[in-house]
């Protein structure tokens, strides 16, 4: 019986990762759930999981969610970030699926790591921001990292056991990201200058978390997955092509110097990288319909418009600068943040990373605290960038 936690069992990807463990509850135990500050979801999740633990990272959340625990219930509440920290630590845990939306997930996640657990990694952000430190915590801990991302998980399916980490030496030509496009695909920027944030929202194909879903929006998810690539293949971004696929059908491809080129194909459904994560490398139900050919009928794909959609290339630049996606990163969430809130235009979003960019000077961090340091700058600078904007909009 292996002993799962589930670090932003609230959100999307941790509520799939909940199905897909109950579907299997002979192999697998519910250890630990973590939210931030959702104490209903969480309240509603005890009472069907009961859990060993209950954590929020809030610790007047944790106080709300006690009082309203049932008297007889199993679970123990907890609260504040270091328990978040003790949980992926904890000697008694197999798996820890890393599911927190953005930098907020990095200390957790970093402490999986750091004590070898299976690491099925979602929280893209934690990797990118802290890259070397990151992978040299997973190294050092022996902690086994399987990409929960649809796409980089299609990557790992594509490349042979052996050579994963040195794709090179498998004969792989080239590393082929796909990308949906997003809701805003085809538009040019001058359309794109008033969208809402509802409208940024509404992904075509995928029912995610508000953030990642901005992210879809701007193609600066692309741009993070383009660096997990990167990190996860011990890859360059020359490695990678990004090709816009808008079925989301195909979820990634891997080109061979022999011409053949692998794919991985499936329904756009998170339960199955989900699945493929917890039970690797064997394979199991993950209550996905199966992939009907016929009915999707047609796989379209095409490059992608950098112009329109500004934040791929700066990824791709940030890439190469020491401790740029950490900035790129720290800057994006500020930006996504005051998007959502109504501040800040959605056109405004890569122009604030722009800014951070151009504007904080960075080593490439080599341990957590300086990762932090380097990220705490870049949100000031961000968080200023916008004050700036809004000041001109209105004219003051
Ligand atoms: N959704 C997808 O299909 C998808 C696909 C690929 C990768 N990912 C990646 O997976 C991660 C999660 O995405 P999501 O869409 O599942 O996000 P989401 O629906 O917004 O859920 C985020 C989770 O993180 C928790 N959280 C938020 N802020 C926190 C903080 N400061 N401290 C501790 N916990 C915090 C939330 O708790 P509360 O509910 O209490 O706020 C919630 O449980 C992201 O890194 C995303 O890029 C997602």
């Amino acid at each position: 019986m292996k002993q799962v936690v589930v670090l932003g069992a609230t959100g999307s990807i941790g509520l799939s990762t909940l199905d897909v463990l109950k579907r299997h509850a002979d192999r697998f135990s519910l250890h630990t759930i973590t939210a931030y500050r959702s104490v209903d979801k969480m309240l509603e999740l005890i009472l069907a999981y009961e859990p060993v633990q209950a954590i929020m990272a809030c610790p007047d959340a944790a106080e709300q969610l006690a009082s309203r625990l049932p008297t007889e219930s199993p679970t123990r509440i907890l609260g504040g970030e270091q328990a978040l920290v003790d949980a992926a630590s904890d000697s008694d845990v197999d798996v820890v699926m890393a599911a927190i939306v953005g930098f907020a997930g990095l200390r957790p996640t970093l402490a999986a790591a750091e004590h070898g657990k299976r690491l099925l990694l979602a929280n893209k952000e934690a990797l990118v921001s802290a890259g070397r430190v990151f992978m040299e915590a997973t190294r050092s801990g022996g902690a086994t990292l399987l990409p929960i991302d649809s796409e980089h998980n299609a990557m790992f399916q594509c490349i042979p056991a052996n050579n994963r980490g040195r794709p090179e030496t498998a004969g792989v030509e080239k590393i082929l990201l796909t990308a949906s496009g997003g809701p805003f695909r085809g538009r040019p920027r001058s359309e794109l200058l008033g969208v809402t944030p509802e409208q940024a929202c509404a992904h075509p194909n995928w029912s995610m978390g508000r953030k990642i879903s901005v992210d879809s929006a701007t193609l600066l998810n692309k741009g993070l997955e383009l660096a997990e690539a990167c990190w996860l293949f011990d890859c360059t971004p020359g490695d990678i092509d990004v090709v816009v696929h808008p079925q989301s059908i195909i979820h990634s491809l891997v080109r061979y110097d022999d011409g053949s080129v692998l794919a991985q194909l499936g329904n756009p459904d998170m339960r199955t990288p989900i699945a493929y994560g917890l039970s690797w490398p064997e394979r199991i139900d993950a209550g996905v319909a199966p992939l009907d050919l016929v009915s999707v009928a047609k796989l379209d794909f095409e490059a992608p418009d950098l112009e329109a959609f500004p934040c791929l290339r700066l990824a791709q630049e940030a890439i190469t600068q020491p401790g740029g996606m950490c900035i790129l990163n720290a800057a994006n969430e500020i930006a996504v943040a005051a998007f959502l809130a109504g501040g800040l235009g959605f056109t405004g979003i890569d122009n604030v990373i722009a800014h951070a960019l151009e504007n904080v000077s960075a080593d490439e961090p080599d341990n957590l605290e300086a990762v932090e340091a380097l990220d705490g700058r870049a949100r000031a600078c961000a968080q200023e960038r916008i004050e700036q904007l809004e000041h001109d909009t209105r004219g003051v």
